[in-house]
């Protein structure tokens, strides 16, 4: 039996950004660090997870570096500067972390859809009955993944550019059945946290990839066709079309590895074989080449 003092506090659901001081930030690869910056940048109490510790350790450094490299450029305060390392606990038991204050889980981990279900189901039952939750997915519908959940109606999609700390753009997914409310709350702090939000509806790779990945998987099947080298191709991109990187530049930024997970969701998911993913794409994953994050990927790092 507990007392009144030692119950847990059932946090209310937020109903403006000011609402949101206390985020979670499940997942703590090259999009969950990016995404604790910009919220400890805006004055917001992160907890970073990661069930690697080594990966939290090189999620550290890298916030360090990039918001040392922001505020050498002027576009982070010194209070800002402060606020990135002040911020942000950094944690690898979920089960050993106090989350009775948290008011928004935005998960980012691995695109793989097993791994997103056990996370949504396992923050359902230990985050407070109005904490929002939210995923960084490129791809995997939202909907499914609200069904996990006793709360579908606060299950929102919040899907980040990479790099996060630099892009502007947050697209913005309601599954089916996300409450309007929680959509416009998430649109309103995507601005807070100095982003342009734009909403999608929950189709397999929302906007941004239904787009992006058609092209960029035919520059791997025209690198595989011997049309063209690797170089080649990404000149042809930049100078030509005006793209500040090039198509296999870019998957190598993204990961060779979530490249495939995203185009295996849109090929599956929209049935047309048109997303089915270039066998060199593959190779290079089969080959553990996954990109920067690896060290190699089409590009040597
Ligand atoms: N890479 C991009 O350009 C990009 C852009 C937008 C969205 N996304 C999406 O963001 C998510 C993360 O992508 P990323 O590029 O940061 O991947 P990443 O491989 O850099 O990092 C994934 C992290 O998740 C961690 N993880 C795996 N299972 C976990 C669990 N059960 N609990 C906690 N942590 C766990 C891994 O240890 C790893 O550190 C994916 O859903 C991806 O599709 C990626």
């Amino acid at each position: 039996m507990t007392t009144a003092a030692e119950t847990p506090a059932i946090a209310s659901v937020p109903t403006s950004p000011a609402d949101v001081t206390s985020v979670l930030v499940v997942g703590g690869g090259q999009m969950g660090s990016g995404i604790a910056q910009v919220f400890a940048q805006a004055g917001r109490r992160v907890l970073l997870a990661d069930v690697s510790t080594e990966q939290l350790e090189r999620a550290k450094q890298g916030i360090a570096k990039s918001a040392a490299k922001l505020h050498e450029k002027g576009r982070l305060s010194d209070a800002q500067l402060a606020d990135v390392t002040g911020n942000i606990d950094y944690v690898s038991d979920l089960a050993a972390a106090d989350l009775t204050g948290v008011q928004l889980a935005i998960e980012a981990a691995t695109e793989h859809l097993e791994t997103k279900l056990a996370i949504f189901r396992d923050l359902d039952a230990k985050l407070p009955d109005g904490a929002l939750l939210a995923t960084n997915t490129s791809s995997i519908s939202i909907t499914v993944i609200a069904a996990a959940t006793k709360r579908p109606k606060h299950v929102v999609g919040m899907h980040f550019m990479n790099p996060v700390p630099v892009l502007k753009l947050v697209e913005v997914i309601s599954g089916l059945e996300t409450l309007p409310a929680v959509t416009e709350l998430v649109m309103e702090l995507s601005v807070e946290l100095g982003k342009t939000p734009v909403h999608s509806k929950d189709m397999p790779g929302f906007i941004a990839n239904r787009i992006l990945m058609p092209m960029v998987n035919e520059a791997f099947f025209v690198l595989g066709e011997g049309i063209g080298t690797a170089e080649g191709i990404d000149e042809v991109m930049k100078l030509g079309m005006a793209h500040p990187m090039g198509p296999l530049a870019l998957a190598d930024l993204i990961g060779l590895d979530t490249t495939l997970a995203i185009l295996e969701v849109l090929h599956r998911d929209l049935g047309d074989p048109k997303y089915r993913p270039a066998p060199l794409l593959r190779q290079y994953v089969a080959a553990g080449r996954f990109g920067r994050k690896s060290g190699a990927g089409v590009y040597e790092y």
